[in-house]
């Protein structure tokens, strides 16, 4: 009898706390914009406080929580108005500037699909499934920019806004495979190759051990044994072509040498790698800017342009330059 009336008293105690909570998305989370509400996190049954108001959730935390499979956060149920105009105004920002052709919502499609094969691919832990996996996605990437080699595509379409390594990804791999068409890699075979390496490209991070009381610099520290990580995991499994494992390897290599882990230089660093390491520090530069997604590309082209040339091939930043500034 008594552990009845507990029980009971138990669950109204627990309806009533979880009636002063909402459940929102992982996704609706705005990447390095202070919070609106606190978050909470629900778990052994308890409500517990993860971030406060003004906080920022940068992306290695969102990255945790993304690897962790946490799909679902809880904030006050009487600031839900609050949280959604802050969810809404980041929307208005990313829109596209454009208004999407049928090819371009084709591509859209194939993006959603790739996206969600990307996060099982982040989640996994087996090398066979992650690879077999990642040669279906990016297939049918280069499938699709192929569709329309001369089509010159707006920027917003190729690339989202990061706010973690899956969206990161995505967008690398996109980009990879279409300034690699553009310069002319016309074969379907080299266009996969690097379509798989770059979706692969950061696939060590989920493996990399991060403890949450490590500073920002610790973490970065830590992270750049992701490369390794990657190499590791995927160097178990044969079915991997080689090419795909130079770009996992090399893809924080820059032409002046002050890249890691080997600090290779010029010619030394794989070619498809090289146009690789162009997407990933774009994509870098487009998460970690300010304003709008189209600001952002702006920016972060003129800053590859004028400040950071000296790390990649000067030829394929030329090319890539010229590429991606008539889609901005
Ligand atoms: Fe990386
Ligand atoms: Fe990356």
């Amino acid at each position: 009898m008594y552990l009845v009336w507990t029980i009971s008293k138990l669950q109204a105690y627990n309806k009533g706390v979880s009636d002063k909570f909402i459940s929102i998305n992982l996704g609706e989370i705005v990447v390095g914009e202070p919070l609106p509400t606190s978050l909470h996190l629900y778990i052994n049954f308890r409500f517990l406080t993860f971030r406060i108001e003004g906080d920022v959730i940068d992306r290695a935390t969102y990255d945790r929580l993304e690897f962790k499979k946490v799909k679902n956060l809880f904030i006050p149920a009487a600031e839900k108005q609050k949280f959604d105009d802050w969810v809404k105004n980041r929307a208005r920002q990313e829109a596209p500037a454009v208004p999407l052709s049928p090819e371009s919502q084709s591509l859209a499609l194939v993006r959603e699909d790739v996206h969600r094969t990307t996060m099982d691919i982040f989640q996994s832990s087996h090398p066979d499934k992650i690879v077999a996996k990642t040669l279906e996605a990016s297939k049918k990437l280069v499938d699709e920019v192929m569709k329309f080699p001369y089509a010159v595509k707006p920027l917003s379409l190729l690339q989202g806004y990061s706010k973690g390594t899956v969206d990161h990804s995505v967008n690398v791999s996109i980009l990879s495979v279409y300034l690699a068409q553009q310069m002319g890699y016309a074969h379907q075979l080299i266009l996969q190759h690097i379509g798989t390496g770059a979706l692969l490209h950061d696939v060590g991070k989920p493996r990399v051990a991060i403890d949450d009381n490590d500073s920002p610099e610790e973490v970065e520290n830590k992270m750049k044994d992701h490369v390794d990580q990657g190499v590791t995991l995927i160097e178990s499994e044969s079915k991997v072509p080689n090419e795909v494992k130079m770009i996992i390897a090399q893809h924080h290599e820059f032409h002046d040498g002050s890249g890691f882990p080997k600090g290779l230089k010029g010619n030394n660093i794989y070619d498809l790698a090289r146009i690789v390491v162009i997407a990933n520090v774009f994509d870098e530069l487009v998460a970690d800017g300010q304003g709008t997604l189209v600001e952002r590309q702006r920016k972060a082209l003129t800053v590859m342009d004028q400040v950071m040339f000296k790390k990649f091939d000067p030829q394929k930043l030329d090319k890539a330059l010229r590429i991606l500034k008539l889609g901005v």
